[in-house]
């Protein structure tokens, strides 16, 4: 029987939710010490990152089905680093997931397919989201992977759990997913992590500064690289569509209509391993007109970067669930994801985030 008080599933048992389950047990230290280094929020409605426990997980790769989640997030190709040396048996076996279309393009070159017959269906997932008896499905699909991520968010409705959409497919800005939860009464958090310091982020905080300086911007780029099978995958013009788009969004929120945009994955660098390197580019006009150009290079571990917004998602949709907030959190999505559907400002969104968290 598994203790803890906020139960998570993971669909995609990748690099992302490697840092995750390492992070949670990091912090899981039986009263001990609490190392707050790199957290963003130490309590949640009462939750500590300790809290969150792993009650099953989705994946289709053979080298991970059928495995224990506590092997299966070290499996290849995963390649993020290991933080926590031993990480006990999870009690969890990893199950053969939907397929759909999440192992297209690049990936089916290095991803061999765990075969299942008949193939796995949305009310199989649900069953055993029931079973396990999880508050939360955290989905960790592949970019581009739009079909299986919506089949997951369907098991999720249907299992009556609260659902966090890392990947940039269309779920908590897509109306017709927005309106199935919240006809449900189940939170629903998303599109695409905007990691802890992220590049868009940081592209976005130095729009704003430039803004508040009475700068006017012309033109930016964002120019992103690494090593990771999300960047391999992301090397598919098509499949790296969506994630393209959530970046702009994002940006749009900050840099004026006027100015020329460009933002979203570069190229893929394998020996970069999970190391991912950002280009932030921006020129514009102040004083007089006078012309300036700034460029920040960003080095950042990638999945680290973004488990460390994911422990506060899943603490935020458990107690979204307690306090029967059904629906898209469009405000605090805002200040956790690329893509929440209905952004707000970064102000409005910090602020609902502080009110959420210290009501
Ligand atoms: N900093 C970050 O790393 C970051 C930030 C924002 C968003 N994201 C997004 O999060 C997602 C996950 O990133 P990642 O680095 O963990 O990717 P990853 O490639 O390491 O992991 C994806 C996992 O999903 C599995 N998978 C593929 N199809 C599946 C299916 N149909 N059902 C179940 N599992 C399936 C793969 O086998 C793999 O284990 C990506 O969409 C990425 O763009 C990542």
């Amino acid at each position: 029987v598994d203790v803890s008080q906020i139960r998570v599933a993971v669909a995609g048992v990748g690099n992302c939710a490697s840092s995750l389950v390492q992070g949670v047990l990091h912090h899981r230290d039986g009263g001990g010490v609490v190392d707050r280094c790199g957290m963003m929020h130490e309590l949640i409605g009462g939750y500590r990152i300790g809290d969150v426990g792993f009650v099953a997980g989705f994946d289709v790769d053979a080298r991970k089905v059928g495995m224990d989640l506590s092997e299966a997030i070290f499996s290849e190709p995963n390649c993020t680093s290991r933080y926590v040396e031993s990480i006990p048996s999870l009690g969890v076996v990893v199950a053969r997931g939907i397929l759909e279309d999440g192992v297209d393009g690049a990936l089916a070159e290095i991803v061999p397919v765990a075969r299942q017959a008949p193939e796995v269906e949305t009310e199989d997932v649900a069953s055993i989201l029931r079973q396990s008896a999880a508050h939360v499905l955290v989905c960790y699909l592949p970019t581009g992977a739009r079909r299986a991520t919506q089949a997951y968010a369907g098991a999720a409705l249907a299992a009556g759990v609260a659902f966090v959409n890392c990947n940039p497919e269309p779920v908590a800005a897509d109306a017709t997913w927005r309106e199935r939860f919240r006809a449900a009464g189940l939170p629903l958090l998303g599109d695409d992590v905007k990691s802890q310091i992220g590049a868009t982020s940081l592209h976005r905080a130095l729009a704003g500064w430039c803004e508040e300086r009475g700068v006017v911007i012309d033109s930016c780029y964002q120019l992103n690289i690494g090593g990771n099978t999300d960047f391999l995958n992301m090397r598919d013009v098509g499949r790296a569509a969506s994630k393209r788009m959530t970046k702009t969004i994002s940006l749009s929120g900050v840099v004026p209509p006027g100015a020329k945009l460009t933002a979203g994955p570069s190229d893929f660098v394998p020996h970069l391993e999970d190391r991912k390197i950002a280009y932030i580019h921006i020129e514009g006009r102040g004083f007089l007109g006078m012309p300036f150009s700034m460029e920040v290079r960003l080095g950042v571990e990638d999945s680290p970067n973004s488990a460390g917004v994911v422990v506060d998602a899943v603490r935020i949709a458990k107690v979204a669930t307690e306090r029967g907030l059904a629906g898209p959190l469009d405000d605090v999505s805002t200040y956790l994801f690329k893509n929440p559907g209905r952004p707000v400002s970064d102000r409005v969104a910090r602020e609902a985030l502080d009110r959420f968290i210290r009501p």
